[in-house]
C-alpha cells in the first residue's frame, strides 16, 4: 500500500513537470496484466528496444546519480567512472532507492533530485517510451524535450559489450540441505537453465567449500551435496550440455583465493552483507568464523577462475559479484589485464524476489513461507492453500488485486498455460473467481510442471553412484580451464615452480 501511494504521486509529478514545461508528451493506457518487463511493453507499442529508455541509479563516492540509456545498449561502468571522475560505482541498493522514493525497475525518466547523465546513443533517436510509475500508463516523449527538463549531462557511456556477448557463464550453489522452493527456482535455477538451453557455455558447481561456514558435519555435508545433484538433474540439467561439478574437486578454487586475498582491502570485505548480517544479529565479531569473513574472497576466486562473461545469480548475491569485479580490477591494475570483468546476470521484476506465502517477506525456508518443488503433493497442496492472497478482498465478488498477490506471482512462475493465467487474473480483478479456484488451478499447474521432475528425483535417490559420477566427470572438464587460469596467475605474480603443477 505504501508503494502504491508513492507510485501514484510519481505519475502525477511527471505529468505536472511536463505540463509546466509545455513539452509534447503522450500518456498511453496499457492493458492490465501486461508483464512488467521492457520487451513486453515495446512489443505492445509495436516498437523496438532502441526506443525504450532505461534509467539506473548508481551509488558513487560523490553520492547517488541517475544514468539513462537506450533499451538496446548497456552502460560501461568504466566509461562512466572515467567521465564522472569517480572511483567507486555500484548499483544503488533498495535502501538507497527508497531514500529517493523510487522502486527498483520503476525509475521514471525525469523529476530526479540527483544528477542525471544521459548516454549519447539516446541522441540518435527522436522519441522514447518509458513508464510513469503507474502500471497501466506508459509515457512517450521526445528525447530533446527530456534534456530540456532534466538538465542532464550527455556523455559516451555505451558499453561495447552487448548481451549477446555472453558466451560463458558460471554460478555456484551452496548446498544447504533444504529442498528447492519456487523462490530458488525463479531467481536462480530457471535463469541458469535458460542460458544452458541457449547454448551458452555454462559452469555450475556445488559450493561445498562455502558450505563449511555452516555445515560442519561430514555426513550432513555429503547428503546436502548429493541432494543438490538430485534437484538439478531432476529439473533437467543435462550434464552433457553444462559442466556441473563439485567445488572442492577443483583445488584451483582454493589456490586462487589465497592469491587474490592479497589484492583485496580489508575494508571492502568488512562491509559485506553476509558478515554484517551476523553482526547485526548480535553475534560477536570475535566469534564469527573466518570462513564467513573470507566467503566473498573464495567466491571471487570461483568466478574469476573461469573468466566468465556473466554470473547468473539471485539478487542476494549481487554484492558478491560486485566484489569479484572489484577484485579483478585490483589484480589487473597491478599485473595487467588478467581477468575479464564479469557481468552479474540478475533477474528483474517478480523473479528477483519471489514473495513468500505470508504475503509480506521474500520466500525463504527459514521464514517458513515457501512453496516447495519436491515435497510430497499433500505438503505442496497445503502450502498453496494456506498462502495469503489479496488481504483487502473479503468476498469472492470483491474485485481483487493480482499485482504482488502471492498466488498470481506463483502462477506466473509455474503455470505454463498462459491463457488460463490471463483468464484467472481477469476474473479475479472483476470479482468473478474465488481464491480457492485460483489456488486449485495453481496446484494443478504445479503438478503439471513438477510432477515429472518429482518422479525423476525419487528414481535418482536410489542412485547415489550416478550423482557422484556426474560430479566427477564435470570436475575433469572444469579443471582444464581452472588449471590454465591458475598457471597464468602464478606466472604473473611470480610463483612458478615445477613441483606445484
Ligand atoms: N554464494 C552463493 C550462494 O549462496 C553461491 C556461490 C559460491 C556462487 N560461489 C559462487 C555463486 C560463484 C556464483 C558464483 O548462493
Amino acid at each position: 500500500m505504501f508503494w502504491f501511494i508513492i507510485i501514484k504521486t510519481m505519475k502525477d509529478k511527471i505529468e505536472k513537470l511536463l505540463k509546466e514545461a509545455n513539452v509534447p508528451f503522450e500518456f498511453i493506457p496499457l492493458p492490465e496484466g501486461l508483464p512488467m518487463d521492457v520487451p513486453s511493453h515495446m512489443k505492445f507499442y509495436g516498437d523496438t528496444m532502441q526506443h525504450a529508455l532505461a534509467t539506473m541509479i548508481y551509488k558513487t563516492e560523490k553520492g547517488l546519480v541517475a544514468v539513462s540509456r537506450r533499451g538496446d545498449t548497456k552502460v560501461s561502468s568504466k566509461k562512466l567512472r572515467e567521465s564522472l571522475g569517480i572511483k567507486r560505482l555500484s548499483l544503488a541498493t533498495e535502501e538507497d532507492m527508497r531514500s529517493l522514493s523510487l522502486m527498483p525497475g520503476l525509475v521514471p525518466p525525469l523529476g530526479h533530485s540527483i544528477p542525471i547523465y544521459i548516454d549519447q546513443k539516446l541522441m540518435e533517436i527522436d522519441y522514447f517510451f518509458d513508464g510513469t510509475g503507474d502500471k497501466v500508463i506508459g509515457l512517450k516523449m521526445g528525447i530533446k524535450d527530456l534534456l530540456k527538463l532534466n538538465k542532464a549531462t550527455v556523455g559516451d557511456f555505451t558499453s561495447k559489450k552487448k548481451n549477446d556477448s555472453i558466451k560463458r557463464v558460471l554460478s555456484g550453489i551452496t548446498p544447504s540441505g533444504s529442498t528447492l522452493h519456487l523462490g530458488n527456482y525463479a531467481g536462480a535455477v530457471k535463469p541458469q537453465f535458460d542460458l544452458l538451453e541457449k547454448g551458452v557455455e555454462s559452469y555450475y558447481f556445488v559450493a561445498d567449500l562455502h558450505a563449511l561456514t555452516t555445515i560442519q558435519d561430514k555426513d550432513k555435508l555429503e547428503k546436502c551435496i548429493i541432494n543438490n545433484v538430485f534437484d538439478y538433474i531432476a529439473l533437467g540439467l543435462d550434464p552433457e550440455k553444462g559442466i556441473y561439478f563439485r567445488q572442492s574437486d577443483v583445488p584451483e578454487h582454493s589456490m586462487l583465493a589465497i592469491v587474490l586475498a592479497n589484492y583485496i582491502p580489508f575494508g571492502l570485505t568488512n562491509r559485506m552483507h553476509a558478515f554484517k548480517d551476523k553482526l547485526a544479529k548480535g553475534i560477536s565479531k570475535e566469534k564469527i568464523n573466518m570462513g564467513l569473513f573470507n566467503y566473498p574472497i573464495l567466491m571471487a576466486a570461483d568466478i574469476l577462475l573461469y573468466k566468465p562473461d556473466g554470473v547468473p545469480v539471485g539478487e542476494d548475491q549481487r554484492q558478491h559479484v560486485e566484489f569479484a569485479r572489484g577484485t579483478a580490477r585490483f589484480f589487473n591494475k597491478t599485473h595487467g589485464e588478467t581477468f575479464p570483468i564479469p557481468e552479474p546476470l540478475i533477474q528483474m521484476g517478480n523473479a528477483s524476489k519471489v514473495i513468500g506465502t505470508d504475503g509480506e517477506r521474500k520466500m525463504s525456508k527459514s521464514l517458513g513461507n515457501v512453496v516447495n518443488i519436491f515435497d510430497d503433493e499433500e505438503v505442496i497442496r497445503r502450502q498453496i492453500m494456506e498462502s495469503y492472497t489479496d488481504p483487502n478482498r473479503k468476498h469472492t465478488t470483491d474485485p481483487g488485486n493480482v499485482e504482488g498477490n502471492p498466488i498470481f506471482v506463483y502462477h506466473d512462475i509455474v503455470n505454463d498455460n498462459k491463457d488460463e493465467v490471463e483468464d484467472l487474473k481477469k476474473r479475479y480483478r472483476e470479482g468473478k473467481v474465488g481464491d480457492v479456484e485460483v489456488k486449485e488451478k495453481l496446484f494443478e499447474a504445479h503438478v503439471r510442471k513438477f510432477g515429472e521432475p518429482r518422479r525423476k528425483r525419487k528414481e535418482l535417490e536410489n542412485n547415489v553412484g550416478l550423482a557422484k559420477e556426474i560430479l566427477e566427470n564435470g570436475a575433469e572438464k572444469a579443471r582444464k580451464v581452472a588449471k590454465e587460469t591458475m598457471d597464468q596467475v602464478y606466472q604473473v605474480v611470480g610463483i612458478t615452480n615445477k613441483l606445484n603443477r
